[in-house]
C-alpha cells in the first residue's frame, strides 16, 4: 500500500457527536492545514488519473471544491462545480438525492460539459453514495463518460475499489468510526 495514505489517514480528525448525536464527524480541515499531507493527497490522485484523457473533473459542494480544482489543474482538465440548489445563476440541470432525512439536489451548469468527454467526479467523502449517484446522473445526462469518482475517505465497506451506478469509486482511506 502507499506509504503516503497512513499520513493522510492519521491528518483526519474524527469528532464525535457532530452535526448530531451519535455521529463520528470525519474532518478533512485538520488535513488541509498539513501542507504535505494535502499535497500528497492531490498527487495521489493526478498520478491516478494523468494520461487518462480525462478533460473534466467535477466537484461535488463543499469539500469536493477543495480537491477537486488543484487536481484539475494539474491534469489540465477543466473544473465543473456541481452545486446545491439555487446557487448557479445559469440555466441548469438538476438531479435529486436520498438523504438519511429528507432529499437533498445538485445542480450543474447547462453547456458545462461537452458530449463524449470524459469525466473525474471528486467529493470527500462517501457513505450511502446518494450523493455520487446522483453526480454520475447529472454528467451522464449531459453526455459525458463518467471514468471515475474520487473520494478522500470511504466507509470501510467501500475501501479500495466498489461501483456505484456502475462506475468504480476510488477510496483514499478508511472513514474512522
Ligand atoms: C457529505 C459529504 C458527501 C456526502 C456523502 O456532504 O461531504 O458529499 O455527505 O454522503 P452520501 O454518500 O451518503 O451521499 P453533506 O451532504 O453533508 O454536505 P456538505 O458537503 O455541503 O457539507
Ligand atoms: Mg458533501
Amino acid at each position: 500500500e502507499d506509504p503516503r495514505l497512513q499520513g493522510i489517514s492519521a491528518a483526519i480528525r474524527v469528532v464525535p457527536h457532530f452535526p448530531k448525536p451519535g455521529i463520528m464527524f470525519n474532518d478533512i480541515t485538520t488535513l488541509l492545514l498539513r501542507p504535505k499531507v494535502f499535497k500528497d493527497t492531490v498527487d495521489i490522485l493526478v498520478e491516478r488519473y494523468r494520461g487518462m484523457g480525462i478533460s473534466i473533473v467535477a466537484g461535488i459542494e463543499a469539500r469536493g471544491f477543495i480537491f477537486g480544482p488543484p487536481v484539475a489543474l494539474a491534469l489540465g482538465a477543466k473544473f465543473v462545480p456541481l452545486r446545491k440548489p439555487k446557487k448557479l445563476p445559469g440555466q441548469v440541470i438538476s438531479e435529486n438525492y436520498v438523504l438519511e432525512y429528507g432529499t437533498d439536489c445538485l445542480e450543474m451548469h447547462v453547456g458545462a460539459v461537452q458530449p463524449g468527454e470524459h469525466a473525474l467526479i471528486i467529493d470527500d467523502l462517501v457513505a450511502t453514495g446518494g450523493t455520487l449517484c446522483a453526480a454520475i446522473r447529472l454528467l451522464e445526462r449531459a453526455g459525458a463518460e463518467v471514468d471515475e469518482c474520487a473520494c478522500i475517505i470511504g466507509l470501510p465497506k467501500f475501501k479500495g475499489r466498489c461501483k456505484l451506478n456502475g462506475k468504480p469509486v476510488y477510496i483514499l482511506v478508511e472513514c474512522r468510526q
